[in-house]
C-alpha cells in the first residue's frame, strides 16, 4: 500500500506538475484504484515503449491518436509489414481512466495545451480574449482527453462528402467501417443494422445517471421530438449518451487497438518521441522518412513504403509545412523550402457552442463536488464500476434539434445539445473555471455566488459552421507552437443560428417534466452584456461571443477533395497532392466537419484509411513494382 501510494502521488505530480489543493478528490479516489482495482481488471497490458530501432520500417504511422492507434492496428495485421507508430507524448494514467475526471487532464502534461489567437467577435470572457484547445499529448491522443461520447454525425454529412467528389465516402460506404470497430454493449441497440458487437472499441451507456437526464428526454417530446437513438436511423431526437467506455473505465483508442496488439513482432510503438519533419526527396518528391526527437536525440528512420501523418487537425498541418508542403508564400517567408505549394492548414473548423446557460434546482438532483463523499464515491466507482465517477466528463444527455435556418424536409439538423447535470458553477472553480481560461471578473460576478448549488446546462452547438479558420507556422522551429485563428463567428449566419439554438435550449428547460425539481433559469448578467435585455435575441449573442466554448472538433486543415478542387490536400485515397508516398489520415481530412462529436468519424476515417493501404499495397500492380525497385 505505501507504494501504491507512492506512486499515486508521482502520478499526480508528473500529470499535474503541482498538487493543487481543489483536487481534493483525487488522491484518496487514486489510491484505491491502484490498489484494488487497475491491473486485476486491465488484463491487457501496456504497450512496451521501443528504445532501439530498425533503420527501415515499411510504414511510418506520426501520432497515436484516435486515428493512429487504429492505422498502426490494422497495418499490422499484415504480418510482413513492419510499421513504427511515433507519439510525441507518454502512455495514459490513472486519471485518463476515470470517466467523470476528463477535465482534470486539461493543462495537464498530457495536454498540448494550444490557444486560440486573440479575436474580438468570440471568446471574450476568457483570459486575453483567447480560447483554450486542449489536444491529447498522449499514447491514444485526443480519445484519453475527450469526454467519451459516441456520435457518428449525420448520413447527410458523408453523402455530402462524397457528392463533393470524393467516391466511397458516402454513408453506405462508411457504414462499414462505423461497425467494424464498434462493439456496443446496449442489446436493444446492437441488433440493428445501424450496430454491431465485436468490434475492439466498446460502446455504453454510463451504468450511472441523474434523475436530470430522463427529464431532459422526456422534455425533448413535450417540444415535438422523439426519444431516439441518435446514431440509426434518424438523427433528429433526444438520448442518453452513449460513450466510448469499458466496464466503467474510458476506452481510449490506446486500450482499444493497442494494449491487445502490443507484442505483435511487427509493431514498434515510440513514445515521447517528436517527429519535426517528413523527410521528402526535392527532385522525385517522394517521401522517404521522417525524423525525430526522443529524450534529446535527434533520429532518421527511413520509410520504404509509405509516411502517414495521424498528428491531428493542428500538428499534421505544421508538420507537412515544417516539410515543405504548404501554401508557398507563406512557407517563404519562414524559409522553409518548398516541395508543394498545396493550402495545407486552411479550411479549420471546429464546433461552437455557448457555454454558460445554467438552470438551478432545489432537488439534490445534479453533481455537485463538495456534496460527494470521497470515500462512497471511489468505493462505488472501483468495486462496482458504478456511481458518478463514470459519468462522460459529466456530459449525460444528447440532442440534435432544427433552427428556423435549417432544411426541415430532409433530417439534418443545424443544432446539438449537450446537456449536463452540472454547470460551471458546480465545482465551486475548481476546474472548469481555468480548463475553459475564463477571466475572474467573468466567473466571481456570475458563477461564483452559486458555487456548489445543484444546477444543470444545457450547451448548444453549431453542427455545420460556414465559418473557416487557419493553423499557420509562428516559425520554422518544430518546437513553437503554430498559430491558431479560430474565426468563430466570421459568417453573420453562424452566430444566428447558434442564438436560435439557444431559445430551443430554453424551451426545452422550460418543459412541465423540470419543475418537480424547481428548475428555473438562473438569471445574472454577464459583465459584459449588462446593457441587454437578460435572455433577449441580443442578450443570447452577447453570451455566445462571451462564453464561446471550443467542442474540440477541430478538423479540416488538410482537406480531402477531388484534383480539380483548389481546397484540397489530400485525394479521397488521402495521398497527399504532388508527393508519393505521404498520406495523412485523422480529422484534418474531414472536407466538412462531421455533424456531431467527431472521435467515432475519426475512427471511421482511420478505418477506412488502412483499407485504402492495403488494397494500394496489396491489389494494385503500380504499387508493387514501386516496392521492388
Ligand atoms: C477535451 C476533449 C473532449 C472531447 N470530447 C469528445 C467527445 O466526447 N466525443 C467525441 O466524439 N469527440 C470528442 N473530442 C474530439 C475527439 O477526441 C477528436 O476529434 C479526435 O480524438 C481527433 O483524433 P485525431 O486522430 O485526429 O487526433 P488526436 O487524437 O489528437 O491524435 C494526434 C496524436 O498525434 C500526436 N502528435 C502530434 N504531433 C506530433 C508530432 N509532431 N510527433 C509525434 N506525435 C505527434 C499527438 O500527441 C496525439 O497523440 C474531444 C476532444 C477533446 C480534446
Ligand atoms: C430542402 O431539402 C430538400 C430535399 O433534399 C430539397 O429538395 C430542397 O430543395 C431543400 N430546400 C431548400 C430551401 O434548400
Amino acid at each position: 500500500m505505501v507504494l501504491n501510494l507512492l506512486l499515486v502521488s508521482s502520478i499526480i505530480k508528473s500529470t499535474f506538475g503541482v498538487v493543487t489543493t481543489g483536487l481534493w478528490l483525487i488522491p484518496l479516489m487514486l489510491a484505491t484504484i491502484t490498489y484494488f482495482r487497475y491491473d486485476r481488471l486491465d488484463p491487457e497490458s501496456r504497450p512496451i515503449d521501443q528504445q532501439i530501432f530498425l533503420k527501415e520500417y515499411d510504414f511510418i504511422v506520426v501520432g497515436s491518436g484516435s486515428a493512429g492507434a487504429v492505422v498502426a492496428n490494422r497495418l499490422t495485421e499484415i504480418q510482413p509489414w513492419k510499421v513504427l507508430l511515433l507519439e510525441a507524448g507518454p502512455d495514459e494514467n490513472e486519471i485518463s481512466d476515470v470517466p467523470a475526471l476528463a477535465a482534470y487532464l486539461q493543462l495537464s502534461k498530457l495536454d498540448w495545451q494550444y490557444k486560440t489567437e486573440p479575436s474580438d467577435r468570440a471568446c471574450l470572457g476568457m483570459k486575453n480574449n483567447r480560447c483554450n484547445w486542449p489536444r491529447g499529448k498522449v499514447l491514444g491522443g485526443s480519445s484519453v482527453l475527450n469526454y467519451m461520447l459516441y456520435v457518428r454525425g449525420n448520413r447527410y454529412d458523408y453523402d455530402h462528402w462524397e457528392s463533393l467528389g470524393n467516391p466511397g465516402w458516402g454513408f453506405k460506404d462508411v457504414l462499414h467501417y462505423f461497425k467494424k470497430s464498434e462493439d456496443n454493449r446496449n442489446p436493444y441497440l446492437n441488433k440493428n443494422k445501424y450496430h454491431q458487437t465485436g468490434g475492439l472499441l466498446t460502446v455504453q451507456e454510463s451504468p450511472w445517471h441523474t434523475p436530470l437526464v430522463a427529464a431532459f428526454v422526456e422534455a425533448g417530446t413535450e417540444i415535438g421530438y422523439d426519444n431516439r437513438d441518435i446514431n440509426g436511423e434518424q438523427q433528429a431526437g433526444f438520448m442518453i449518451a452513449q460513450g466510448t467506455i469499458r466496464r466503467g473505465s474510458r476506452c481510449s483508442t490506446a486500450k482499444a487497438f493497442l494494449r491487445p496488439i502490443r507484442l505483435r513482432p511487427n509493431l514498434h510503438i515510440s513514445m515521447n518521441s517528436h517527429v519535426t519533419k517528413v523527410v521528402i526527396n526535392p527532385v522525385t518528391k517522394r517521401a522517404t522518412g521522417v525524423e525525430f526527437v526522443k529524450n534529446g536525440k535527434l533520429f532518421r528512420i527511413n520509410a520504404r513504403k509509405e509516411v502517414i501523418l495521424s498528428a491531428g487537425a493542428i500538428n499534421s498541418p505544421q508538420v507537412l509545412m515544417l516539410s515543405g508542403v504548404g501554401p508557398k508564400s507563406h512557407l517563404e517567408s519562414h524559409g522553409i523550402k518548398v516541395i508543394k505549394d498545396l493550402p495545407v492548414g486552411e479550411n479549420l473548423q471546429d464546433h461552437v457552442g455557448m457555454g454558460g446557460l445554467t438552470f438551478l434546482v432545489d432537488k439534490p438532483v445534479a453533481i455537485v463536488q463538495d456534496h460527494f463523499n470521497p470515500t462512497s464515491l471511489t468505493y462505488q466507482y472501483v468495486l462496482n464500476e458504478r456511481g458518478p465517477m463514470t459519468t462522460l466528463g459529466g456530459v449525460e444527455g444528447l440532442a440534435f434539434v432544427h433552427t428556423k435556418y435549417s432544411n426541415k424536409s430532409i433530417d439534418w439538423p443545424d443544432i446539438q445539445f449537450h446537456m449536463a447535470p452540472a454547470s460551471i458553477n458546480s465545482d465551486n472553480g475548481a476546474q472548469v473555471k481555468k480548463v475553459l481560461g475564463l477571466k475572474e471578473r467573468v466567473y466571481n460576478d456570475v458563477y461564483k455566488p452559486i458555487g456548489n448549488k445543484d444546477s444543470w446546462t444545457i450547451m448548444p452547438l453549431l453542427l455545420r459552421p460556414r465559418s473557416r479558420g487557419w493553423v499557420r507556422l509562428k516559425s520554422k522551429n518544430p518546437f513553437q507552437y503554430p498559430l491558431i485563428n479560430a474565426n468563430y463567428f466570421d459568417d453573420p449566419l453562424d452566430i444566428k443560428t447558434l442564438v436560435e439554438g439557444a431559445k430551443i435550449a430554453l424551451r426545452v428547460a422550460d418543459a412541465r417534466v423540470f419543475k418537480q425539481f424547481g428548475s428555473r433559469v438562473y438569471r445574472k448578467h454577464l459583465p459584459n452584456c449588462k446593457h441587454l435585455k437578460l435572455l433577449s435575441d441580443e442578450y443570447l449573442e452577447c453570451q455566445a461571443r462571451t462564453i464561446s466554448m471550443t467542442i474540440y472538433h477541430q478538423s479540416g486543415t488538410c482537406k480531402m477533395g477531388p484534383a480539380w478542387d483548389q481546397e484540397a490536400v489530400v485525394d479521397p485515397r488521402l495521398r497527399v497532392y504532388g508527393i508519393s508516398g505521404l498520406r495523412v489520415i485523422d480529422a484534418s481530412i474531414m472536407p466538412t466537419v462531421s455533424s456531431g462529436n467527431t472521435n467515432a468519424p475519426v475512427i471511421m476515417i482511420a478505418e477506412k484509411g488502412a483499407d485504402l493501404i492495403k488494397e494500394d499495397w496489396l491489389t494494385n500492380p503500380e504499387y508493387r513494382n514501386a516496392d521492388k525497385s
